[in-house]
């Protein structure tokens, strides 16, 4: 097991549950309401913490009642916030998700207005204590110091990126990581229509995931080999809030335990399909088997 740190963020997710996705200019009850932490890269430690590993987090946290439910969460999943930004007015990002019973699929709403995890907050963490550092593909300036810091400073430490969302220059963040982890989306915004296509358009010497929803996912090995892992659907689609997050902490898991890359995408896959067929994060990993 490794000590694991990621930057990114903490969100509040206000979850409406509805029967099945509104249309347009319509009005309908929820069937239930939740109010949970979210963000990619808390979800994926909360997911590392149950798989046994000490996680630490470096983001923003303001004093404000919302983060009243963060802080509670992240403290029962046993993640450590002394690295994190402390605001003493300001709000928590907040997102506002439509989960469709009848689909399992998550519409989000997200707004914030809050400042990011600075490369000067980063410096402050002791790095020696990591064995695995993990990013959000945000903040790109100040992310493209903190990986540039880490690649001088602690060469040997290994690192991974998630990028999710298309934003300006994030390409400048591609050379530092270890690995690469894309979304579907990303890779469709560049203009291609497969995973392998646009793996094989990358030109860097370095394990590249890509994540393609109910077709599995792609990988381009460092010596580059495609390798494919099939989807693994449950049995019912029920929450697929958090499932590329938890995608992540499956890989990044395997990772740590020396899991050749193909196993290891194929238990992200597992682990993610795992993770949709039950609403939330809780117990995720009790009854699940990481092939080694
Ligand atoms: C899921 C998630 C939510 C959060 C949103 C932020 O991947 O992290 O928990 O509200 O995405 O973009």
């Amino acid at each position: 097991m490794a000590n694991i740190l990621a930057i990114g963020i903490a969100t509040l997710d206000i979850i409406n549950v509805v029967e099945s996705y509104p249309t347009e200019d319509s009005e309908l009850r929820a069937l239930s309401q939740q109010q949970l932490r979210g963000g990619n890269a808390t979800n994926t430690l909360t997911v590392l913490s149950q798989l046994g590993h000490d996680c630490s987090w470096g983001g923003v946290l303001i004093d404000e009642p919302d983060s009243q439910i963060i802080k509670h969460d992240l403290a029962n999943s046993g993640i450590d916030i002394s690295s994190c930004k402390q605001l003493a007015s300001g709000k928590m990002p907040t997102s506002y998700i439509t989960l469709s019973k009848k689909t399992g699929s998550r519409s989000i709403i997200h707004h914030r207005d809050c400042p990011e995890f600075s490369f000067s907050d980063f410096k402050k963490i002791k790095l020696d204590d990591f064995g695995w550092v993990h990013f959000e593909g945000r903040n790109i300036a100040e992310t493209q110091l903190m990986l540039q810091h880490l690649k001088q400073h602690y060469p040997n430490l290994p690192c991974s990126l998630e990028i999710e969302k298309p934003r300006a220059d994030i390409e400048q963040l591609f050379e530092f990581p270890d690995v690469l982890l894309f979304s579907q989306h990303y890779a469709e915004y560049r203009g291609f229509s497969t995973a392998s296509d646009f793996l094989t358009s990358l030109d860097h010497d370095k394990l590249i995931v890509c994540a393609w929803g109910k077709h599995g996912a792609w990988a381009i090995s460092p010596d580059k080999n495609i390798i494919h892992s099939t989807p693994f659907p449950p049995a019912q689609l029920i929450d697929t809030l958090g499932a590329g997050d938890t995608f992540n902490a499956g890989l990044i898991h395997s990772l740590v335990a020396n899991i050749e890359p193909q196993k290891a995408l194929k238990n992200a896959c597992q682990l993610a399909g795992h993770k949709c067929g039950q609403y939330g994060f809780a117990n995720l990993t009790t009854h699940f088997e990481f092939q080694s």
